[in-house]
């Protein structure tokens, strides 16, 4: 069943590839500002089409991966465990968005480790009682995974990730519900792959054409999952597993190296 959701979102007007710090990014590649502003209208418009509640963090000016408003903290029945970016170039937005929950009534917890929020957490509300999937391998510290596991009381799996093109968890794998998850085998390490088995015997798993397409990069109300137009074998597929999926262009913040969920914080 779809589930009313409520995301945070924030808006490209200083979107640009001015450096790079993910395989995706070509300084070289022009960014159109205009079309990525565009893109990103579309999907909060799909979200909010969908009955969902989209909050808008608005956007500074020199910091122009705060568009990928998912890295800004991770959230948990009301409790935000806060980010602490790996590259300088990012590092302010953590306290954007810690201002921004704190003054909507989140209880805000600053790290100590380095972790980039739900890009390399995600939550499974119905999975064992509560289940945080956590990555490690490129951003986040697995530290930072015992520090979100204290903060918000939940058990903490991690899940080691071994290709740098899918350097957060949320471009290998993503929750279609409160308990089942769709994941890109390759993106994890031996062992963590067999980790993902044990717990998500029934998960979809994604070819390299679907996580290529970042067609794991999505967000899910339980029953429409929305991805990007590229990922057309990910849309069959979530489709065949009884779900509805919903496409939106996002061809310029694929520059960036996101897509949809990356655009996407969801505030629970
Ligand atoms: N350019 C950004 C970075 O490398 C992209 C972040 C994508 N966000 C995500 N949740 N995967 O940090």
């Amino acid at each position: 069943m779809p589930q009313k959701r409520t995301y945070l979102m924030c808006p490209p007007e200083f979107y640009a590839v001015d450096y790079a710090i993910n395989p995706w990014m070509d300084t070289s590649t022009p960014v159109d500002t205009e079309l990525a502003l565009k893109q990103w209208e579309r999907l909060r418009e799909t979200l909010t089409g969908l009955g969902h509640t989209v909050h808008v963090l608005p956007a500074e000016p020199g910091l122009p991966d705060m568009v990928y408003a998912a890295n800004g903290a991770f959230t948990v029945d009301g409790v935000a465990y806060g980010a602490r970016f790996k590259y300088a170039q990012r590092t302010a937005e953590a306290a954007s968005h810690r201002a921004y929950l704190a003054a909507r009534g989140w209880t805000c917890v600053q790290p100590v480790e380095t972790n980039e929020g739900e890009g390399d957490f995600a939550y499974l509300p119905d999975a064992y009682g509560g289940l945080i999937l956590a990555g490690y391998g490129f951003r986040t510290e697995p530290a930072a995974h015992v520090e979100a596991q204290d903060v918000l009381g939940r058990p903490v799996v991690s899940l080691h990730l071994v290709d740098p093109r899918f350097y957060h968890l949320d471009t290998a794998l993503a929750a279609l519900d409160d308990r089942t998850v769709a994941y890109y085998p390759h993106a994890f390490s031996a062992a963590s792959q067999r980790v993902l088995r044990q717990l998500f015997p029934d998960a979809v798993r994604a070819d390299d054409a679907d996580a290529y397409a970042f067609g794991l990069n999505l967000v899910s109300d339980g029953r429409h999952v929305v991805l990007n137009s590229e990922a057309t074998g990910m849309a069959y597929k979530v489709e065949a597993a009884g779900y509805t999926p919903v496409l939106v262009e996002l061809s310029e913040l694929k520059k960036g190296g996101g897509s949809v969920k990356c655009c996407v914080a969801e505030l629970r």
